[in-house]
This record gives C-alpha cells, structure tokens and sequence, in this order.
C-alpha cells in the first residue's frame, strides 16, 4: 500500500487499485484551483505507476462527494479570470477522462455543480444510495463552468440535462440511476467494496484493450460516425499486434481463462 498525502487530496495505491480522495470535510470537498491541480497530480502518479490498473475518484466522509468549485474562491473572480479558471476546469477534467486506465467515479455524497462534473470526466460512475446530483449554478447566478452543459447532454440525453441546468434541482442516487447519469447504486456503507469489486473485474481483462476502447469511446464519441468508426477501425487493428490479443484468443479456443501479459 502507497500513501500519499497533497494539501487537499489523499492518494493511496494498493491492490492495482489508486484511490484519489478530496479532502476537504470542513467545506463539504468543494474543490479550489489548487485542490484540482492536486487530482491531476495524483492522476499522474497512478498512470505512471505500472502496478495500478483502476483509478477511483472520490470524497472524504459519507457526506459529499463534491459539493462543486469553491464559491468563495469565485466569488471575487472578473469574468476574464473566471473565463480562464473554467479553461482550466476543462483542460484538467480532460486529463482525467483521456487517462488511459479507467478512472471509476466512487460518488459517495453530494456531486454538485463541479462535482457532478468531475463524477461524469470520469469513464464510470458507481454511487452510494445516499448520493445526490445537481447543476445548482443558476442559483448563483452562474452556468455550469467544468463541462455539465456538455457531458451532461451527452450522459442523459439534452432534454433532462436542461432540466437539471435550468432548474438546479438535486436528484437522489436512484434517480440518478434512473437516467443514466450513474451506472450502479451501492447501498449506503457498501460503495467501497462495491467499486473494489467491479475493479477486480476490470483487472482481469487487457489493460491495452482497455486503454483502446476508452480512446474509441472518449475520442470517437466527438466526431462524426464516419471519422469515429475509422478511429475504431485503427484501435481495433492495434489490438493484433499485441500478445495480450494472441493470448485471448488463445484462451477462448483452449477453453481456458485468459492470461493477459499486459503487452
Ligand atoms: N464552495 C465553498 N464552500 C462550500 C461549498 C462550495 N461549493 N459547499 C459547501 N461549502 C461549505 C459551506 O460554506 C460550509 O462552510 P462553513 O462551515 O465554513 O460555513 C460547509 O461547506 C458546510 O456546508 P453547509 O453548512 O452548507 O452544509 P449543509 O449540509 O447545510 O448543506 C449543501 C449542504 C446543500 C451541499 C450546501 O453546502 C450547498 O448548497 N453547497 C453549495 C453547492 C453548490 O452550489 N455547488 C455549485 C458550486 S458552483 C460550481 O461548481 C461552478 C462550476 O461549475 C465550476
């Protein structure tokens, strides 16, 4: 097991498993400029650590998630520098979501405006029961600024994402299930095993198979069906020259599980 403490973020690796932990209790986990810059630094060591297979995002406590970007950092902002913090919301969800090992969302609170937006950067989204989810922006006075007007479309469809904007209502864990914003809800106490237990899962198969399906999905879902499924056709020939490819073959015609080598 490897720890590593930053100001606001806890990182823990272990298990092929890198747990990236907000951890800011006393403001609910809301995340500051620096507390973003500190997710993408543990990003970065766990895609260069070749023992860690699953990236999992979440809060500190059962109580948020996220409850979204700090308001009191905002509050003073110009619009030129908002403008620019949310370019730099944009260029750091990117690099969570163009990570090459799947990064799995733990939502075990509230995911709020910015919250709810680094929950859907992220490939998967597992939740507690006593999650909730919202855009409130509009009861700032602001619009979503790390991507909820985009990924939030794209996840559940525009009609409900507009809703959601518009409205800033938060919706429960089920709800969020219900529309396709969260993939599986955990009862309350159980989310960690539940995350653990779709990780193992996860690193059974290829690491290289599963690197090129989320660049076919994260890349390819952004252009038009012709180009994404040309990108498909290359990802899916890289596949062959690797032995990973052999040896799942293999294994399916020897009637035995695969041994994936990784390479
Ligand atoms: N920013 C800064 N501080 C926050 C915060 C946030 N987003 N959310 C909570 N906090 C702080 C509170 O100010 C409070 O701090 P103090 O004790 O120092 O006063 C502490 O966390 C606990 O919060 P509450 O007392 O409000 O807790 P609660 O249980 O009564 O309410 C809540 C919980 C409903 C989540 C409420 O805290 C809340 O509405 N938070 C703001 C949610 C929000 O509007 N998020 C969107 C932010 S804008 C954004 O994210 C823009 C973007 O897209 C980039």
């Amino acid at each position: 097991m490897t720890q590593q403490s930053f100001s606001n973020v806890l990182y823990e690796s272990g298990d092929g498993n890198a747990w990236i932990t907000v951890n800011r209790p006393d403001k609910l986990n809301a995340l500051d400029r620096a507390t973003v810059a500190e997710i993408v630094s543990a990003l970065e060591l766990a895609e260069k650590d070749a023992q860690v297979r699953v990236i999992v995002v979440t809060g500190t406590g059962d109580k948020a998630f996220v409850a979204g970007a700090d308001i009191k950092e905002m509050s003073s902002m110009t619009a030129a520098r908002a403008q620019e913090y949310s370019r730099f919301l944009h260029s750091s969800l990117r690099r969570l979501e163009r990570s090459t090992k799947p990064v799995v969302a733990a939502v075990n609170g509230f995911a709020l405006g910015g919250g709810c937006e680094l929950a859907m950067a992220c490939h998967v989204r597992l939740a507690s029961a006593s999650a909730s989810f919202g855009q409130p922006e509009v009861n700032l006075g602001l619009i979503p600024g790390a991507g909820g007007t985009q990924r939030l479309q794209r996840l559940v469809g525009r009609g409900r994402a507009m809703e959601l904007i518009l409205s800033g209502d938060r919706i429960d864990a089920e709800e969020a299930l219900r529309i396709g914003l969260v993939n599986k809800v955990f009862p309350a106490g159980q989310l960690r095993e539940g995350v653990e237990a779709f990780a193992k899962t996860l690193k059974k198969k290829s690491p290289i198979a599963l690197a090129r399906a989320i660049e076919a999905v994260v890349e390819g879902g952004e252009v038009a069906l012709e180009e994404g499924l040309r990108m498909e056709s290359a990802l899916f020939g890289l596949c062959f020259a690797t032995e990973d490819m052999r040896e799942g073959t293999k294994a399916f015609l020897e009637k035995r599980k695969p041994e994936f080598p990784g390479q």
